[in-house]
């Protein structure tokens, strides 16, 4: 297959790249790095099946050089931080909706037969009941949760009315090597950040808010399997999590204990008022329709992440 990775270059995308490279797939990663990192790709760039683009979704002239015999397109660029797509929404919308919008567009044009969108659990907002499944109300309050209903609903809308085959991936809360240690989602990262280097981890609130953290090689599973069904099984949104549910208390004291600072003590400080207080993913639309079932144990992911900030962190593409 031809395949295009939008946000290559970031995180997840660096793990689909990878993964599909190795398969022996033709890929194409695009990225404009405002939060990507070469470094991530570092070993696939002299690989004769890998292109990378570096280049802005936002740009109309992009699509002019893009091949027009993909197979498949993996749309994960996005301006991903909360606190940024508050102090700027404008530029959150710009990418993350009209940035979508012009993918959507070029594979619309181009007859991609199969599109993957990388929404998120955050589209849902504060549990109303959990486990949380498809059919949750899509509560998001602030601009990035916002930013990704809208292009979640456009890709939709591309489904009902041109039948693109979009499929619309939710997946709760991801954690892994890679994962940068700003922003909102990487909680995890910004505690053993602190912890290794003898700063207790901040919680906002009494950390008894919950998260679904699944372990990033979980979410490539979960991308090839829908990648590779022929029944458009997120047309309407699918949902991938870890099926454990755990708070924000639990995940410091479990950094705490796998970095060896035991007598270290949790900060706690003021609440922030746009943050989710709970999420906790119903996979059983996933599990049923493609057999989807987590492969990493949290505390195994977690102990592995400690290992990989203690040793690696300049080897961004080890693990
Ligand atoms: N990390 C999570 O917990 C999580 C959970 C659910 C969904 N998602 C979604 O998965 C996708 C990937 O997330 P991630 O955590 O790997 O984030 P990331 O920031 O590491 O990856 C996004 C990539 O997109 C690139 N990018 C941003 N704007 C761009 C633009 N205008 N043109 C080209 N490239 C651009 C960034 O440089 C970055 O490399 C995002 O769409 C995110 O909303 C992430």
């Amino acid at each position: 297959m031809k395949i295009l990775i939008t946000g290559g270059a970031g995180f997840l995308g660096s793990y689909l790249c990878e993964k599909y490279v190795n398969d022996g797939h033709v890929v194409y990663a695009l990225d404009n790095l405002m939060n990507g990192n070469l470094n991530n790709i570092r070993i696939l760039l002299h690989k004769k099946n890998f292109k990378f683009l570096h280049d802005d979704i936002r740009r109309d002239e992009l699509y002019q050089k893009l091949p027009t015999d993909l197979d498949a397109i993996l749309h994960l660029a996005a301006q991903i931080h909360v606190d940024r797509s508050v102090v700027n929404p404008a530029e959150t919308f710009k990418i993350n909706v009209e940035g979508t919008l012009k993918v959507l567009e070029f594979a619309r044009m181009n007859d991609v037969k199969k599109v993957l969108y990388a929404s998120t659990s955050e589209v849902y907002g504060t549990a109303k009941y959990t486990p949380m499944n498809e059919n949750h109300p899509l509560l998001a309050s602030h601009p990035y949760g916002v930013s990704k209903i809208a292009a979640d609903r456009l890709c939709y809308t591309y489904n009902e009315t041109y039948d693109l085959g979009v499929d619309i991936i939710r997946c709760f809360n991801l954690f892994g090597p890679r994962q940068k240690d700003t922003g909102y989602g990487g909680v995890i990262a910004i505690f053993i950040n602190r912890v290794l280097q003898n700063k207790p981890p901040i919680i906002y609130g009494d950390g008894t808010q919950t998260r679904d953290y699944m372990y990033v090689r979980d979410a490539v599973i979960a991308y090839d399997k829908v990648l590779m069904s022929d029944n458009n099984p997120g047309r309407n949104g699918i949902n991938f999590g870890s099926g454990t549910e755990i708070s924000i208390n639990e995940i410091a004291e479990l950094v705490i204990k796998y970095a060896a600072q035991k007598d270290m003590k949790i900060i706690y400080v003021e609440p922030r008022p746009i943050e989710v207080q709970r999420l906790f993913a119903d996979i059983s639309m996933a599990r049923k329709l493609l057999g989807f079932k987590p492969q990493f144990d949290f505390r195994k992911g977690l102990s592995t992440l400690v290992d990989w900030y203690t040793n690696y962190k300049s080897e961004l593409w080890m693990y």
